[in-house]
């Protein structure tokens, strides 16, 4: 796999070496104004990144800030494959993300010479990736999709058409599900979300009746069949602050919660259960990496930052850029119910 991560050198500034008394929030806004940089979060960030950040949203949103932006820095908290869409988008500016190593079980479980293969099984079909996997994935599917345009841009996609989906299983599986359609699926799978245990959630439901759950769609389907709306995170958020009801069951990364006591501090939200009956297990340990300091040093350092070599980018962005154009610009405000 082609490493588009490039760490900082040897001259660098550590976390060891840092000055103990600065204050670090201060220096990241001083930061933002001198090298103009824009700091973008995913809803899984630790809720200090949420609050500096510019903006925080969904990966679709993030991809979208990503192209649109002027500032010549893009701080990037979230993981490795978020950070190279951003560079894929936006190839001049510089892409720094707090921890190199930052990834995501997804990405990992689909290394691009075993992708290829998979292709090459069935040459008819056409690739949608799910945008959690690596540069070299993509430039190996036609279509992207994240968790908020996957049904849509299925749908615009003749009935015909065959298709394999990769590389998470359950997305996979619940877009299946929902478009009717026959696919051939990546067996990836998202390691938080595949931690929601069915049993321990039935509990928690019988112990708050009138909870609505709100789960991810990487959530294996027995979570997923008792939700009442499954969605990307920006719909996830949407949906606790617009539907009626006081209580949530929120089946994804637990970070987002974070967001959802901002926009609607009155309504009271559960983490969903793990195996053993905590929430533990709804954190993202790649997304944990990053943090206040980490964030600081990327934009100091300018490193690590993002860099792939241009045959690779431009691959990688036709898939990207395909997502992009056939993304409803005005996503569904309003969630319903089962
Ligand atoms: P979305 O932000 O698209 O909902 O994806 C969730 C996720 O797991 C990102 O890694
Ligand atoms: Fe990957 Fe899952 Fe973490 Fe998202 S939450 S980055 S899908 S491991």
């Amino acid at each position: 796999m082609i490493n588009t991560v490039v760490e900082a050198g040897a001259e660098a500034l550590t976390a060891d070496a840092l000055d103990p008394f600065i204050d670090i929030e201060e220096e990241i806004n001083r930061l933002r104004r001198e090298k103009n940089a824009v700091i973008l979060a995913h809803y899984y960030q630790s809720p200090e990144i949420q609050d500096i950040a510019d903006f925080v949203g969904d990966s679709l949103d993030l991809s979208r800030k990503a192209a649109e932006t002027d500032a010549d820095m893009i701080a990037f908290c979230g993981v490795k494959f978020m950070a190279e869409c951003a560079k894929t988008l936006s190839p001049n500016k510089l892409v720094v993300l707090p921890d190199g190593e930052a990834g995501c079980s997804l990405e990992d479980s689909c290394q691009p010479e075993d992708f290829k293969k998979f292709r090459e099984k069935f040459p008819d079909h056409l690739a949608l990736s799910y945008v959690n996997c690596s540069a070299e994935v993509k430039a190996l599917s036609d279509i992207i999709v994240t968790s908020s345009n996957a049904k849509s841009i299925l749908d615009q996609i003749p009935p015909e058409q065959k298709l394999i989906f990769g590389p998470d299983r359950h997305l996979g599986a619940y877009l299946a599900k929902e478009s009717g359609r026959d696919m051939e699926i990546w067996p990836g799978t998202c390691i938080v979300h595949e931690q929601f245990n069915e049993r321990e959630l039935v509990k928690l439901m019988v112990r708050h009746p009138e909870a609505k759950v709100a789960a991810h769609p990487e959530c294996p389907e027995n979570i997923l069949k008792h939700a009442d709306h499954v969605g990307s995170t920006r719909s996830l958020l949407e949906f606790v602050t617009l539907s009626e009801g006081q209580e949530f069951i929120i089946a994804t990364e637990q970070q987002i919660i974070h967001q959802m006591e901002l926009a609607a501090p009155d309504r009271t939200f559960i983490a969903a259960p793990g195996p053993d009956g905590t929430c533990n297990c709804a954190n993202c340990p790649f997304m944990a990496l990053n943090d206040m300091e980490k964030l600081y040093l990327a934009m100091l350092n300018e490193a690590p930052r993002i860099e792939m070599p241009e045959d690779l980018r431009l691959a990688a962005l036709a898939p990207l850029q395909k997502m992009l154009d056939m993304s409803p610009t005005q996503q569904v405000k309003k969630s319903v119910a089962a």
